[in-house]
């Protein structure tokens, strides 16, 4: 259906309805969060906000330690055998993502990296966290890799992950040579993306932001979740502003992802430990859950 003048001042509004929603996170905590996703974590005493933690301070880390080489190349090699195949895994609406259906259910080692972050997350949370989402897929390329505006396809423009700011993003590389080319995250630190936006230099995702890329690039401050088959990055997509890369032509990235959120006291949940649910999107997406 074309784009009309109508579609246009709809969409308009509703990017208006947005900023002024998110106006007092702006000033007051420099995301684009509810005010109930910045206060709860707080009045919780979730995090260990006091700490020197890297996490804590600019939002992400590479992990100290790696995965264990065998472990993570027969997770790898599980990946390979289940990622194109059309009953166990599913392709997204861009046709350039695609997602395995049930990472733990086909690759139940992925359970077994938890004692490689256990540590971090375990000195991050007051009060223990909870594994309550993994996810595993690949990203193609396209040509917009060639572009300096390009269009959404997989989370490839800058924004935040909308959640409790507790939150924490794992991500395992599963591929050697990782970088800028080949579809390293981008991620800006907490400090960067508070400045950002308390100055309104980034409005909205669907904003036009190739301003916010020259200062960006000019000043050196874009960081790249680049590495090797093994590596392990945390980060918090709630406060810093990030973006996925399209892989130059003939690449592609490989990743496991865990989504970590603060134990809660009276819970059927197990502390520190895998609490999955059903991945509603990826239901959403395909009807073989
Ligand atoms: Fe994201």
């Amino acid at each position: 259906m074309p784009y009309t003048f109508f579609d246009k001042i709809e969409n308009n509004i509703s990017i208006a309805g947005r900023v002024i929603k998110t106006l007092p996170s702006r000033f007051l905590f420099g995301n684009l969060q509810t005010l109930s996703n910045n206060i709860i974590p707080i009045i919780n005493k979730n995090v260990n906000f006091k700490s020197e933690n890297e996490i804590v301070q600019n939002g992400f880390k590479k992990n100290k330690l790696k995965c264990d080489y065998e472990l993570i190349e027969k997770i790898q090699k599980k990946y390979n055998l289940i990622i194109e195949d059309d009953k166990k895994s599913v392709l997204t609406s861009s046709k350039k993502k695609r997602m395995i259906i049930d990472p733990l259910k086909y690759i139940p080692e992925i359970k077994l990296l938890l004692p490689f972050v256990n540590s971090e997350l375990t000195d991050y949370y007051n009060n223990g966290f909870s594994i309550e989402q993994v996810r595993a897929w690949r990203i193609y390329s396209d040509d917009m890799y060639y572009y300096k505006k390009q269009n959404y396809i997989y989370s490839n423009i800058w924004h935040f992950d909308k959640f409790q700011v507790d939150k924490l993003n794992i991500f395992i590389l599963l591929n050697n040579n990782v970088n800028i080319e080949t579809g390293a995250t981008r991620i800006l630190d907490i400090k960067t993306t508070r400045d950002l936006i308390r100055s309104f230099k980034f409005i909205d995702t669907s904003t036009d932001k190739r301003k916010m890329d020259e200062l960006i690039i000019k000043k050196n401050k874009i960081n790249y979740l680049k590495g090797n088959l093994g590596d392990i990055w945390i980060f918090n997509a709630t406060k810093c502003l990030h973006a996925a890369s399209i892989p130059k032509p003939g690449s592609i990235r490989d990743i496991i992802q865990f989504e970590i959120y603060p134990y809660k006291f009276n819970s059927n949940l197990e502390k520190n430990n895998f609490n999955c649910k059903k991945d509603l999107y990826i239901k959403s997406i395909s009807n073989k859950v």
